[in-house]
């Protein structure tokens, strides 16, 4: 097998020509040029000694696919080179990202802190399911405010959370500024770029240092699986800190077999370099609670890859164009798209976001609920649907659905007022997209029995 992963990540090749090649594995026994789909359980060993070797991490080959598995290993290879990390672990989906990303930084009676604007799935995991394994999260109020950060830091803190592109208020944080006050208080930064991918931003190049993403978004953009993936940057002194983070300055055990660290043996850290909390996190974590991708969806994942800065690209100019007519419509309060001059995160995103601000968003309807729905039940291209970064446009009603458990006034709170409508904007013609919202909006009309321009008053809570 010949792989050619190690000529990428390194700024020799530009985004199209890594997001193709980065991580291949090219050739074996029939010459294949894609890197096939290796789907097996586990993996031969020639002899008793063998397997001996292979437990104790001696040869660096594989066990069974709970740890690595090669088809999953060529893609990790090419996320890693897309997003400048020095390894990546690929587990069955975002939220599995996220859990095992923190559970290898965080144990019982630590506490971490985040921003406030996250996708719901993660506040409730930290909230509730977190909070049962003793681990408590803290949300700032303000995340540009340094104070506010400051002023929550506790002896227990071990980590900061936050999200590149915030679902569904694309209420933007400031990266480089975060990433300053995580270094400055000597915490690892985890950010979650599942809205951004590599080709929008890098956030270890700003200064984070551990990506996560659903992978079941914009990477793999055909709406057909689940995976996630957790991207080390390698930036992170874990040793400088060994009463915090006591998993990479002491020697533990790691691989199948518990591997060959035991009392005595190096550090994490003295045996793996850069790559210790990845290692940690794919062998002591995900290989122990065992959310493991299945080759089969890192190979749909792989396919995804291949195309990403082509469809992220198309994204953004249909998420303008979408945003911006919607912008002109008076019975639209607002709408949430940092791509706009009007919206208060717009100078981050020209700061941070040159090639646009992805094609997730939100916008409010002056008629509240009954308007969301009529719009919702109008719409004929767009597929009702609670997912994004497909290919296809969705559309959703959050206060109804994603945030449906929450009261009115913690609702009102995030902006997710009852007008709120969340689209994921495809790559189709724009035009067909717009005609699908003027009939929606005419089909809007009618049922209110105004003309064009005669909305109704604003109504952002209630109704
Ligand atoms: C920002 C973000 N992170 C994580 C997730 C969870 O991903 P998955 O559905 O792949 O578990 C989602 C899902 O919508 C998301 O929007």
């Amino acid at each position: 097998m010949t792989t050619t992963q190690q000529a990428y990540g390194e700024d020799n090749f530009g985004f199209a020509t890594e997001q193709v090649h980065a991580g291949e594995i090219v050739g074996g026994e029939f010459g294949a040029r894609i890197t096939p789909i290796y789907l097996t359980a586990g993996f031969l060993f020639d002899s008793f000694d063998h397997a001996e070797a292979r437990f104790r991490g001696h040869d660096g080959g594989l066990v069974y696919t709970r740890y690595a598995n090669p088809t999953n290993a060529a893609v990790e290879a090419k996320l890693t080179a897309l997003e400048r990390g020095v390894d990546s672990l690929l587990v069955a989906s975002g939220q599995a990202a996220i859990t095992v990303a923190l559970l290898g930084i965080l144990k019982s009676g630590d506490h971490f802190l985040s921003t406030p604007s996250l996708y719901e799935g993660s506040k409730t995991l930290f909230r509730e399911n977190f909070a049962r394994l003793g681990i408590e999260v803290e949300f700032v109020d303000d995340p540009h405010d340094l104070d506010d950060w400051r002023r929550r830091i506790r002896p227990t803190t071990r980590a900061i959370y936050g999200e590149t592109i915030p679902n569904p208020k694309n209420d933007l944080i400031d990266i480089d500024l975060i990433a300053g006050f995580a270094r400055e208080q000597g915490l690892p930064f985890v950010i979650d770029s599942t809205a951004s991918t590599p080709y929008l931003i890098r956030p270890i190049e700003h200064g984070a240092n551990i990506v996560v993403h659903s992978a079941s978004k914009f990477l793999s953009g055909h709406g057909a699986s689940l995976a996630g993936v957790v991207v080390d940057g390698g930036n992170f002194d874990w040793a400088r800190y060994p009463e915090k983070f006591p998993q990479f300055s002491t020697p533990i055990g790691v691989g199948a077999g518990g591997g060959e660290n035991g009392p005595g043996g190096p550090t994490l850290v003295q045996k793996f370099g850069r790559t210790a909390y990845l290692e940690y996190t794919r062998t002591v974590i995900a290989g122990r609670l065992g959310p493991t991708l299945s080759p089969l969806n890192a190979f749909l994942l792989q396919q995804g890859l291949e195309t990403l800065s082509l469809r992220v690209e198309r994204h953004c100019l249909n998420a303008l164009a979408v945003a911006s007519w919607l912008e002109d419509q008076p019975e639209v309060l607002s709408v949430d798209y940092p791509g706009l001059a009007s919206s208060p995160s717009h100078a981050i995103a020209v700061k941070h976001y040159p090639r646009g601000t992805g094609s997730v968003f939100g916008f409010t309807l002056a008629g509240g609920r009954d308007a969301a729905r009529t719009l919702i039940d109008s719409v004929e291209l767009f597929s009702r649907m609670s997912h994004m970064g497909d290919v296809r446009s969705l559309i959703l009603h959050p206060g109804t659905t994603s945030h449906a458990h929450l009261t009115d006034d913690q609702r009102s709170t995030l902006g997710i007022h009852p007008g709120l409508i969340r689209l994921s904007i495809g790559i189709e013609d724009e035009t067909d997209l717009l005609e699908d919202l003027e009939r929606a909006f005419a089909a809007l009309r009618a049922s209110a029995g105004i003309g064009r321009r005669e909305a109704p008053a604003p109504a952002l809570v209630g109704g």
